[in-house]
């Protein structure tokens, strides 16, 4: 049987990442945050203090990663065996990822890492491409989004509420910029795959856009 896969795409900031983790566990399926692979990456990147515009040497370090991911109910991230899940989550290092993931040779080096997660009972796979390309060929396919506006609101109270200096409108634009790389890159650029379902969650509860995602795979 093959394994079925629901992919949930859309940009940062719109609930992907919470919805994926909740509609995983109440299916009891697999779950791939894609962003976290990426995001590793641009920490050992960083850490190996690579010039962001050499491309072999990023796809060097790429090939020779080895990730670890525990997806309990916090995602825990091992990076050559040493935890970096705190440095998963900087700005710095969201950029770092969607500047190095504009790079298709990069793209095709994750691939087969992200792959790897399609295992039995099922996988929810979120990102930018996992509907348009990873998993093309998945049953169910979800869109998700919502407003910049509000998408930089929610991660302003997220770090107001860690304690972290934060600056609204700064957060807003680089939200935009954000957005607009994902979008306009050449490779996997963010799109909405064919048939996928469209929500936009500006003004829906994190527990409805669960609800109406579940009732999909219902
Ligand atoms: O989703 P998250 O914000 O963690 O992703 C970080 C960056 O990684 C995104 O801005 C995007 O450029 C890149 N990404 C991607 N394809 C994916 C997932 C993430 O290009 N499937």
């Amino acid at each position: 049987m093959q394994t079925p896969v629901l992919t949930i795409d859309g940009p940062s900031g719109a609930g992907k990442g919470t919805v994926s983790r909740a509609v995983a566990k109440l299916l009891g399926w697999n779950y791939l945050d894609s962003g976290s692979i990426y995001r590793s990456l641009a920490v050992a990147a960083l850490k190996a203090d690579l010039d962001l515009s050499d491309i072999l040497a990023i796809c060097r370090v790429a090939e020779a990663m080895s990730l670890e991911f525990d997806c309990g109910d916090e995602l825990i991230v091992k990076l050559d065996g040493a935890d970096i899940t705190s440095q998963l989550g900087t700005e710095t290092t969201g950029n770092t990822a969607s500047i190095i993931a504009a790079y298709p040779e990069v793209r095709a080096v994750l691939f087969q890492k992200q792959k790897d997660f399609q295992r039995l009972p099922g996988l929810v796979a979120d990102g930018r491409d996992m509907g348009s390309v990873v998993f093309q060929d998945a049953k169910i396919k979800v869109y998700l989004t919502a407003s910049a506006e509000e998408r930089a609101l929610r991660r302003y109270k997220q770090l107001i509420e860690k304690g972290i200096d934060a600056n609204l409108p700064q957060i807003t634009r680089e939200i935009e910029e954000r957005d607009f790389r994902d979008q306009q890159r050449a490779t996997a650029p963010l799109t909405v795959p064919e048939g996928a379902h469209y929500i936009d969650s500006s003004s829906l509860t994190i527990q409805q856009v669960i609800d109406q995602v579940v009732n999909l795979v219902d």
